[in-house]
């Protein structure tokens, strides 16, 4: 007998995924190139050189993956909508096929019993509008809310839950801040530009939603749980740099219409030099949302860290004086991330802390790990420390909302193997393994355990 960790009645189970880690298919009808297109084939950016061309050919196979779910028992489903798939340069009318292909996909979950959440953008920016400047240029903002509407216009009848965007700290900070994903540029005050931008872009996308019929309408962070490598007052300031970039630079325009004080302590010269942010925009940035989509991984230990580059000029804007110190207690994921899954409760709590009636509610749109996965002789994958993993983390969700934060649901991260970005094909965080050789899918043990959970309270 299972011993499960227990919800209250209406907590929603899903499993999620994105477009340009599953779907492949990236020259078929009408599909304009992405960044992430245009940064696979640079030398050395993805390890194995590997693309997204034929990923887990989902685009094909989606009725089948709809199955895996409807097995699994997930009540929603979440995956995200290619913005180059529906506009391949970005701007001006939708490519229908682009757009049935999300109808064939929300109608299949749909007749599966699965409520769809769509998440509108996961890191695939046309290729084009990059070439015009990308994230560092207001006007990807407003090409944002004009996507935004020809996808709700669409689909908002039939999907309740709506996500902006996906972690807009990564596009900000590895896209034009240390250059570890798309469009892999290294820059200082225009990273900041793109933080900004994407926020105004999500500010201006949520009245449309709405408009369009979105009954749930949300954002998605990375929020991190930030603890100080030591007491020391340096140590303790490093800690607040860090916090200030991951999480208060968006959830203080977002939750309290505002910048965070801390900044300037963060960003010295870069903040001087900003000219992007206009009046009325954190009005836009602030538009009150009907949820908070927290992914969560691992936490950070930091300590206090002289500037990479001493030239303030040549500053990249994610050089500010913290590196992280790991922690080589706990458990390591096959990505190198510390297991501590008491530090997801304490992110909550310390949220719900700090915002009281200005959070919503919250779900955890992202939420598993990557293990070295090996199909046994048996033909099944083992894997017991994932089942640990996740069984953890909604222990401490559990947790969280038994001491009064609002927590509605628990995505997977992923229901499938996939691209994992600058990992390429080489980390595996399905609840199914896919041999990439076949695509055969191979449920693994943790599908077996999340369907019995999930089965459990049914
Ligand atoms: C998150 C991403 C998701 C996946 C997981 C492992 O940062 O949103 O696409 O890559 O990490």
């Amino acid at each position: 007998m299972n011993d499960f960790p227990s919800f209250p009645p209406r907590f929603v189970f899903g499993a999620a995924t994105a477009a340009f880690q599953i779907e492949g298919a990236t020259g078929e009808d009408g599909r304009g190139l992405s960044i992430w297109d245009t940064f696979a084939r640079r030398p050395g950016a993805v390890l194995g050189g590997d693309t997204g061309d034929v990923a887990c050919d989902h685009y094909h196979r989606y009725r089948d993956d709809i199955a895996l779910l409807k097995e699994l028992g997930v009540r929603s489903y979440r995956f995200s909508v290619s913005w180059p798939r529906v506009q391949p340069t970005g701007a001006g009318p939708a490519n229908t096929a682009g757009l049935d292909f999300y109808e064939r996909v929300v109608d299949g979950l749909l007749e599966a019993g699965i409520e769809p959440a769509v998440t509108l953008y996961h890191w695939d920016l046309p290729q084009a509008l990059e070439e015009q400047g990308g994230w560092r240029h207001r006007d990807t903002a407003y090409r944002f809310a004009d996507y935004a509407r020809l996808v709700a216009d669409r689909l908002a009848d039939r999907v309740p839950r709506w996500i902006t965007l996906n972690e807009p700290w990564c596009s900000a900070f590895l896209g034009y801040g240390n250059g570890l994903h798309a469009p892999g540029a290294r820059e200082g005050t225009p990273a900041l530009a793109a933080a900004h931008h994407l926020l105004v872009a999500h500010g201006l996308s949520v009245p449309v939603l709405r408009e369009a019929g979105a009954r749930e309408v949300g954002i998605t962070l990375n929020l991190d749980h930030v603890v100080p490598a030591t007491g020391a007052p340096d140590d303790v300031a490093a800690a607040l740099r860090a916090e200030t970039q991951r999480n208060l630079l968006w959830t203080e325009p977002l939750f309290k219409g505002r910048y965070p004080d801390s900044e300037d302590d963060t960003w010295e010269e870069l903040i001087r030099r900003q000219l992007f942010r206009r009046s009325g925009d954190l009005d836009i940035i602030s538009a009150p949302l009907d949820f908070l989509g927290i992914n969560y991984y691992t936490p950070s230990v930091v300590r206090n860290a002289p500037h990479r580059e001493p030239d303030p000029l040549a500053r990249t804007a994610d050089d500010n004086r913290f590196e992280g110190v790991g922690m080589p207690e706990a458990r390591h994921t096959a990505v190198g991330w510390p297991v501590a899954p008491h530090t997801l409760h304490e992110l909550l709590v310390s949220l719900g802390r700090r915002y009281g009636d200005a959070l919503p509610p919250v779900y955890l749109t992202e939420n598993g790990s990557a293990e070295d996965d090996v199909p046994a002789s048996d033909g099944a994958v083992h894997d017991a420390e994932r089942i640990a993993y996740l069984d953890g983390h909604l222990r401490a969700v559990a947790a969280a909302i038994a001491d009064g934060v609002d927590v509605r649901g628990y995505y997977v991260w992923s229901l499938l193997d996939n691209f994992e970005w600058a990992y390429g094909y080489s980390k595996r965080f399905g609840l199914v393994y896919v041999d990439y050789a076949t695509q055969r899918r191979v449920p693994k043990d943790s599908f077996h355990w999340y369907r019995a959970l999930i089965s459990a309270r049914t």
